[in-house]
């Protein structure tokens, strides 16, 4: 009887430590233990040998024995065929499915790069809200209350309390809260939004983008502001490209120029992207009018500086050759994908 117990404990013990993970060894298992010629069958005709008074208890054991490896065995074929279930579900051949790739907006590459030439020669980034006081905008720029220069840009204006204000027209109105706050060497580049309330088409609409640049510092001099144009040119356009400057008129500068650049198209010889002149507008610059220092609290008998404003849709235009406008608020995902290799 004894023994029969220490037989039963030493093979419950080996049939614990099997192991069960795939269907060969569950089938071994069970041909081992199970089977016609099994160990279980063999402990059950064991049973003969022993004397009657202990039959009874000797088949509960061997019976109870059966049931633990049928236990064992039910459990370790569910987790083996589920495994194998959840396989099949997977197809790994299937094709994956292609993560779509963004692109950046010609827009945000074209200013990132302005940025970076003028970040090269120390101008820092400033910005400034986009609905502005009349004085921002303009009054603190030189434009008399009734002077037709405010028409040159047809404003939104827009209510806020008892205050008119309007959605600044240009960048400049970043500058001069600069002016206002800092104090003299000035050297900042302000790139933003700004808006003019005109009908859309291929060559204007109601937003657009601009990066507008100051420098004021003592003895700043117009041979500056050329100087740093021209490197501004040749590191976008590259080295051969060329500016002149056109005389112009700004409230907010004096003298004022138009700059032009060599045409990046024919270098200047002369082609229908240029109209055959060779030059191509891409800013207004002066320098800055001594009433919008003193108006934004700098002393124009010691300090001078330079202005400069473009507009970003425009460098795009040149760059990319895009040449309706509309084109770059549209969102039309096949004119967007197509600056994917100018990352
Ligand atoms: N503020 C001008 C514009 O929006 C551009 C400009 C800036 C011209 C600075 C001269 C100097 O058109």
């Amino acid at each position: 009887m004894i023994e029969l117990q220490n037989k039963i404990a030493e093979l419950a013990e080996e049939a614990k430590k099997a192991e069960l993970n795939d269907k060969a060894k569950l089938e071994e298992f069970r041909i081992k233990f199970l089977g016609s010629k099994g160990l279980v069958k063999q402990l059950f005709s064991e049973l003969k040998t022993v004397p009657n008074e202990n039959k009874r208890e000797a088949g509960q054991h061997i019976n109870s024995f059966k049931l633990f490896i049928e236990e064992l065995f039910e459990s370790a074929k569910d987790l083996v065929s589920e495994k194998s279930e959840k396989k099949e579900q997977i197809d790994f051949t299937r094709p994956g499915e292609a993560v779509l790739l963004g692109s950046r907006h010609p827009i945000s590459l074209v200013r990132e790069e302005i940025i970076a030439i003028f970040s090269k020669i120390g101008f820092v980034i400033s910005e400034g809200p986009e609905i502005e006081d009349d004085w921002h905008n303009f009054s603190a720029l030189n434009f008399p209350p009734e002077h037709p220069a405010r028409d040159m840009q047809d404003t939104f204006f827009v209510e806020k309390g008892e205050k008119e204000m309007a959605l600044r027209t240009h960048t400049s109105s970043v500058q001069v809260r600069i002016m206002e706050n800092q104090k003299p060497p000035i050297r900042t580049i302000s790139p933003g939004r700004v808006y003019r309330n005109e009908a859309i088409s291929a060559r204007a609409h109601c937003f657009f983008h601009q990066v507008e640049g100051l420098y004021i510092d003592k003895k700043v001099s117009f041979a500056d502001l050329k100087q740093t144009l021209l490197y501004f040119a040749k590191d976008l356009f590259g080295e051969k490209a060329q500016i002149r400057m056109r005389p112009s008129y700004f409230p907010f500068t004096e003298p004022s120029a138009e700059v032009d650049v060599s045409c990046t198209l024919c270098n200047g010889k002369g082609c229908n992207v240029c109209k055959y002149t060779g030059w191509l507008e891409i800013m207004g610059c002066g320098m800055v009018d001594p009433n919008v220092l003193e108006a934004c609290g700098i002393d124009s008998t010691i300090y001078s500086g330079f202005a400069f404003g473009m507009g970003v849709e425009r460098i795009a235009q040149l760059k990319y050759r895009v040449n309706d406008l509309r084109l770059y608020s549209e969102n039309d995902v096949r004119f967007l994908q197509q600056f994917k290799s100018a990352l």
